[in-house]
């Protein structure tokens, strides 16, 4: 049976959990389980599942994450749980408008969790709002290829 995927949504205005839910969708489609949580009241146990994480975050202020993953963020940050046996990606939404934090909202998710030991499969998704895509359909396309990754192997990151 395959990996459970387990999509955790930063998001101020909604676009990352439309992403999620269509994320979520195409996976689905392709027989795999998944659910989506949003970050808001998740502590530093939330990688404790046996799943595949997949990081949907938006970005903002200056570079930061989103509010609803503030608490989320600070308490990996302070609790520092050991997360060597957590696999993930990433999804970071951003605007290339803010050319000095654009995806800073995910790529420290991406920094954080590296750090606390856990393992990317693939490259992140970075997303940028003045693309003229839609993040939603973007994103959609890219999970399908990355969730290959998840039961071979071959594209987590050393
Ligand atoms: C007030 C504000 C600040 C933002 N700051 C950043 C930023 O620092 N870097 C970036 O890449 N995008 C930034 N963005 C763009 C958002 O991350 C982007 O529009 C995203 O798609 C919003 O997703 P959400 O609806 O899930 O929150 C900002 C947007 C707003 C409205």
């Amino acid at each position: 049976m395959s990996t459970r995927v387990s999509i955790l949504v930063g998001t101020m205005t909604g676009t990352a959990e439309l992403v999620a839910s269509e994320v979520q969708a195409a996976l689905e489609a392709t027989g795999r389980e998944v659910d989506v949580r949003l970050m808001d009241d998740l502590g530093a146990d939330a990688f404790a599942e046996d799943a595949v994480y997949l990081i949907c975050t938006s970005t903002y202020g200056n570079g930061d994450v989103p509010d609803n993953a503030q608490a989320f963020f600070s308490a990996l940050e302070s609790e520092r749980p050991d997360l060597h046996e957590v696999r993930y990606g990433l999804i970071s939404l951003g605007d290339r408008t803010y050319k000095a934090t654009f995806c800073q909202g995910g790529l420290r998710f991406d920094a954080l969790l590296t750090e606390l030991g856990a393992k990317r499969i693939g490259d992140a998704l970075l997303h940028d709002a003045g693309s003229g895509t839609l993040p939603e359909d973007v994103a959609a396309e890219w999970s399908v290829a990355w969730a290959q990754g998840i039961e071979n192997g071959r594209n987590v990151a050393a």
